[in-house]
């Protein structure tokens, strides 16, 4: 299988701003490698290093070590992402916009010709089932439609591998469940999904391969169906161990 997404010996510093320029270790050498066609989850506490991660792959945060490619082409070449989606944790659109227009204006920055455009929006919408309200504001829908205008936003140029942060964060049961669904057709259509979450029970239900981050730290990596094996219990529980979470007597 081809190669989609790898990372290798990835380090990443952040120095404070300040004279004394305190290092901050956020990724200490880590090593992905994400196969075409596969739902990957990464999965970690909160300043595990997961955004961090994803912001080496988009080209925001330079590796202070180490590489990264996304279709086999370093991640320092603008053009490796040229067959992506991505959907940041917080959504900042213009929220007087209706969906089908940030849609249109998003087609418009990758040069999407007007017809293939419309297609593509009807298509979209269907999909993260928004057609009812194409033409409200963006202001008037709910979180859980948000992160869905979010979604077919990093659709528009019909990309092979989508980068979602969080993408189920702060939604309810019926917000996440519309959510999977909609990674699970993005599967079914073919497409590489490499998502970060701290819903485990959901991660367990869609992932094919899993990676659990602490602390900069990869610790455990693989089938969930093999590390429920391995550790005789399900994702939530592999979670608390790899943390080495102890709960209070
Ligand atoms: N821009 C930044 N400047 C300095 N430190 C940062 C920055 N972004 C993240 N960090 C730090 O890097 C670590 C990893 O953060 P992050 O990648 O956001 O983790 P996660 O997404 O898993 O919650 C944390 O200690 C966080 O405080
Ligand atoms: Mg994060």
């Amino acid at each position: 299988m081809s190669s989609i997404l790898r990372t290798e010996d990835l380090r990443v510093e952040y120095r404070s701003r300040d004279l004394k320029q305190t290092v901050n270790l956020a990724l200490k050498g880590l090593n992905l490698n994400v196969s075409a066609g596969e739902v990957f989850g990464f999965l970690g506490p909160n300043g595990a290093g997961k955004t961090t991660t994803m912001n080496v792959l988009l080209g925001y945060v330079k590796p202070t070590e180490g590489t990264a490619h996304l279709f086999d082409v370093d991640v320092r070449e603008p053009i490796a992402r040229q067959r992506i989606g991505y959907l940041p944790e917080l959504t900042y659109y213009y929220k007087f916009l209706t969906v089908e227009e940030l849609l249109r204006f998003y087609a418009s920055l990758f040069e999407i010709p007007k017809l293939e455009a419309e297609s593509r929006i009807d298509r979209l919408l269907k999909l993260v089932e928004l057609e009812h309200a194409r033409r409200q504001p963006i202001r008037t829908y709910s979180k859980g439609m948000q992160q869905r205008a979010g979604l077919a936003q990093a659709l528009i140029n019909n990309p092979d591998l989508l980068l979602l942060d969080e993408p189920t964060s702060g939604l309810d049961p019926l917000g996440r469940m519309k959510v999977r669904e909609i990674i699970r057709r993005l599967k079914e259509e073919g497409k590489t999904v490499f998502f970060s979450s701290h819903e485990l029970g959901e991660v367990e239900t869609i992932c094919d391969r899993v990676a659990i981050l602490h602390q900069g730290e990869l610790k455990v990596e693989g089938r969930v169906d093999d590390l429920m094996a391995r550790y005789h219990c399900n994702l939530e529980q592999v979670f608390l161990k790899v943390v080495e979470y102890q709960p209070q007597p």
